[in-house]
This record gives structure tokens, sequence and C-alpha cells, in this order.
């Protein structure tokens, strides 16, 4: 495990960005795990101008870790959107090397057995992470119980409301969502988790406390032997002394 501290967000973000680079420049076909939400933007940007500059990703797969249950994929708020909107307008992977959950599938569950048949057939390289205030990652939320597979979570009061902002009134969140589950999280070759600002201080310390509880789902990557941190000093700042400054 490796924890990074870095001073803010961009500087953070631009560690990320080259980790990432590196693994589309040495793998022949490099599988990316994305994420959504305000985290990973600076580090989207600096994807864009990689590309810009002459990085190719048209050998890239990628695979997103949740969407919205019920929203279509053209709604401005839904994973889809967001995708196209931040990223993959700006880079060359093709369509058909894309894959994010679809929310509005009339059979939800066929739906996560298709998605999960994808991801064993394609394991991650490079899986990034942001984290919920309550320690989800992905919509794996905090229970008693956590889900290995693909599955349709409840969205917590905590998750609802943070996301809250993305929409136009809190009451159209939507209740649920499809979410990648923790085989395929923990299967991933190396994953990136990146928290920034002080909303993320108590879910990074708990974390990062030693003891792994369903109760704080990002505790579980404290089980894999490769996990990089990458933080800024908000989020880092009730952590002990002794790690990273
Ligand atoms: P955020 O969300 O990047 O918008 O803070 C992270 C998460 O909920 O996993």
């Amino acid at each position: 495990m490796h924890i990074r501290i870095f001073e803010n967000r961009e500087v953070a973000s631009a560690y990320a960005a080259a980790l990432l680079e590196q693994t589309v420049i040495h793998q022949p076909h490099p599988v990316l795990g994305l994420a959504t939400g305000e985290t990973p933007l600076p580090l989207y940007r600096r994807l864009a101008e990689f590309h810009r500059q002459g990085l190719s990703f048209s050998h890239v797969t990628t695979f997103n870790l949740d969407e919205y249950v019920g929203l279509p994929a053209t709604a401005r708020e839904s994973y889809h959107a967001f995708m196209e909107q931040h990223l993959f307008q700006f880079l060359d992977i093709p369509s058909s090397h894309r894959h994010i959950p679809n929310g509005l599938a009339a059979d939800l569950l066929a739906e996560c057995r298709r998605y999960d048949h994808l991801l064993q057939e394609h394991r991650i390289d490079l899986q990034l992470l942001g984290i919920g205030r309550n320690g989800h990652i992905g919509f794996n939320e905090p229970g008693e119980t956590l889900s290995a597979n693909t599955h349709v979570m409840s969205l917590s009061k905590s998750t609802r409301d943070a996301n809250a902002r993305f929409f136009e009134t809190p009451d159209a969140v939507p209740q649920k969502a499809i979410t990648i589950g923790l085989n395929a999280i923990l299967e991933s070759r190396h994953i990136l988790l990146m928290a920034f600002g002080p909303d993320k201080a108590d879910a990074i310390a708990g974390a990062l406390s030693g003891e792994i509880s369903t109760a704080l789902p990002a505790s579980l990557l404290e089980t894999h032997p490769n996990v990089t941190w990458v933080l800024d000093r908000e989020a880092a700042r009730l952590l002990p002394e002794s790690i990273g400054r």
C-alpha cells in the first residue's frame, strides 16, 4: 500500500494521471476501471490534455463502476452522459471498448450478470476509485454484508444527499444504482483511490485505521496488495502524523 499526500487536488491529479499514463503506454491492451463524481475531474482534464499532445487511447478498454437505475443514458445526470461530457468526447477510445452498466435494462439482474461476464473476460489493470463520505466505493454502501458481484444497490441517505448537487432537486436523485461488487474491484491489478477535501477525512481515517469492516467498505482495500491512496492534505488531515507528512 502506498499513501501519497499532496498539497492540493491539482498536484495529486497530476500524479494520478502520470500513473495512468504508464498503464496506457506499457500495457498492450490496458483495461481501466473508471469512476464518476467530482474527484476524478482534474485527472480527466489531464488525460484529455495528454491525448491532445499525442497519447493514443485507441487500444484501451474501460469499465465504469456504476450507473443510476432508471435514468436513460441521454439524461444529463446519468453516468453515461457524465463520461461523455468529461472524458470520452476528448479521447479516441472506440465506443465498443467503453462499458457502463445499463440502468434502464428491463431485467436488471440479467444486466448485472452481463456486466460480470464482461469483467471476467477483462481483468482490470488500473481501477480508479473515489470514496463516499460514508466510505462507500463504487456504490457499495456500508452494511452488514457487501456483495461480491455486480448488483443493484439502494442508495443511502448520505449518498443521495451528497449527489443531490448534480440534480435539479434532491428528490430527483435516483433511489437505486447498479454497481460492480467487491470482487471486480479487489481483482484489479492496481487500485488508485483518490480523495480530496475535508469531507473525506473521516472516511479516509477509518479506511486506513487497520480495522476492516463492511460498515466502511473502503477498509476492505487493506486486503489488496497494490493500492495507491492519492490524497490532498485536507482528506489526509485525520491520519496519524507518521503517515506521509
Ligand atoms: P465525489 O464522489 O467524487 O463526487 O466526491 C465520490 C464517491 O461518492 O465515490
